[in-house]
């Protein structure tokens, strides 16, 4: 067995994950332009030996080796599910195989999905419930059920002499850059695009947890991706701001144009908006990183829609970005239109009908005969005007 590498992040406590430098989709829908990791902490007691979550298949036997690196010949207790995700589940079914001697702790809606997905038998399974602790000989787990972050069987583990909060997806961020949050560069921009992607639609179940977190001494928190967070009062304070649904004075503004009205009025509104002082991401929709939208969504106090009319309504990529929207749950309290169309309408009653169940205030929308004259650019100018006094 050659040695692997297993760094202890905390006294007793070995990442023994993966750092996936390659994967470039997640959920066949999010891009990792720095790839991702899975990551798994073996927390060793003077008695006892606990296995904080697992890893994606396809990297079982990475797992395997490194907990036998740090273990030898002695076995894993306890595995502890903090998350059905396979991302941190997938090598469950080879590491109960390879310690036939090991509990899986889980939640009680995770114990049943640890016998659904991965086939582990009731008899291997314990139950823990919320403020559980197991004793793993001079080092204590507590468990914290956190549903809703971002699944309704999430837990998370507090190593209590350590203070580590293992915290799964919350915290985290798809990225394999570093072993330790300082050494990765731009990582707030990272973490908030991975909040907007995986979290923003959760924003009360975290405002729930932070209050639990609030009363917790932390030290560390050790997430199911991305760095350690060694100081974690940045990423804390991010998420405090973050699950408020804070917005500002900013626009998201999503488009997609065929023949070069409709980014007319992108360009001329988006100057528009930056001299009445508001911050503005603007993003094509045939080349934008989803990841980039939801990061501006997460505080943007209004989302703009461009799109051309084509076949009687909006753009297929348009209709996607607003069924996103309607997802991510972002918490921008307006939304606006601008684009063009060749000889009928359409674009704008379609946004209409889609944005009303999001309750989004529609403030305002230019939708235009063909190119822009100076009447669209007067119409234009009125749609900053009302996007900028919009409270
Ligand atoms: Fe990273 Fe929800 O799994």
């Amino acid at each position: 067995m050659t040695t692997q590498w297993t760094p202890e992040i905390a006294d007793g406590v070995f990442f023994v994950g993966v750092r996936d430098h390659e994967r470039r989709l997640f959920d066949s829908l999010i891009p990792l332009p720095q790839g991702t990791t899975y990551n798994s902490h073996l927390v060793r007691g003077e008695e006892k030996t606990a296995l904080v979550d697992t890893v994606n298949p396809g990297f079982e036997s990475d797992l395997l080796d490194r907990v036998a690196s740090v273990c030898g010949e002695e076995a894993v207790d306890y595995v502890i599910m903090n998350h059905a995700e396979p991302d941190h589940a997938g090598a469950i079914p080879q590491v109960m195989a390879r310690y036939p001697g090991a509990t899986l702790l889980a939640g009680e809606r995770g114990a049943q999905m640890a016998e659904r997905y991965f086939g582990v038998s009731s008899t291997r399974l314990k139950v823990v419930d919320d403020g559980e602790e197991v004793n793993l000989g001079k080092k204590t787990l507590r468990f914290l059920s956190t549903p809703m972050l971002h699944w309704p069987e999430t837990i998370m583990t507090y190593f209590v002499e350590q203070r580590v909060l293992f915290s799964c997806d919350f915290f985290g961020t798809h990225t394999a850059a570093g072993l330790y949050a300082r050494e990765v560069p731009e990582l707030i921009p990272f973490a908030k695009r991975y909040f907007g992607e995986i979290m923003m639609p959760f924003r009360a179940a975290g405002r729930r947890a932070l209050e639990r977190i609030d009363k917790l001494d932390i030290e560390t928190i050790a997430p199911s991706h991305g760095p350690v967070h060694a100081d974690p009062e940045m990423i804390v304070d991010s998420y405090r701001h973050w699950c408020a649904g804070e917005t500002g004075a900013k626009a998201t503004v999503v488009y997609v144009s065929m023949w070069g009205s409709t980014v007319r009025l992108v360009r001329q509104l988006t100057d528009q908006l930056s001299a009445r002082g508001l911050e503005v991401g603007v993003h094509e929709l045939s080349t934008a990183d989803l990841g980039d939208i939801a990061r501006d969504l997460v505080d943007s106090r209004t989302i703009v829609l461009g799109s051309p009319t084509v076949l009687g309504g909006l753009h297929p990529l348009a209709s996607h970005a607003v069924n996103l929207v309607a997802a991510l749950k972002p918490p921008a309290r307006y939304a606006a239109f601008v684009g063009s169309y060749g000889w009928s309408g359409g674009a704008l009653n379609q946004v209409k009908q889609m944005v009303e169940p999001t309750g989004l205030e529609i403030v305002g929308g230019v939708d235009i005969h063909g190119p822009p004259d100076a009447t669209a650019r007067e119409e234009v100018d009125a749609l900053a005007d009302a996007i900028a006094q919009a409270d």
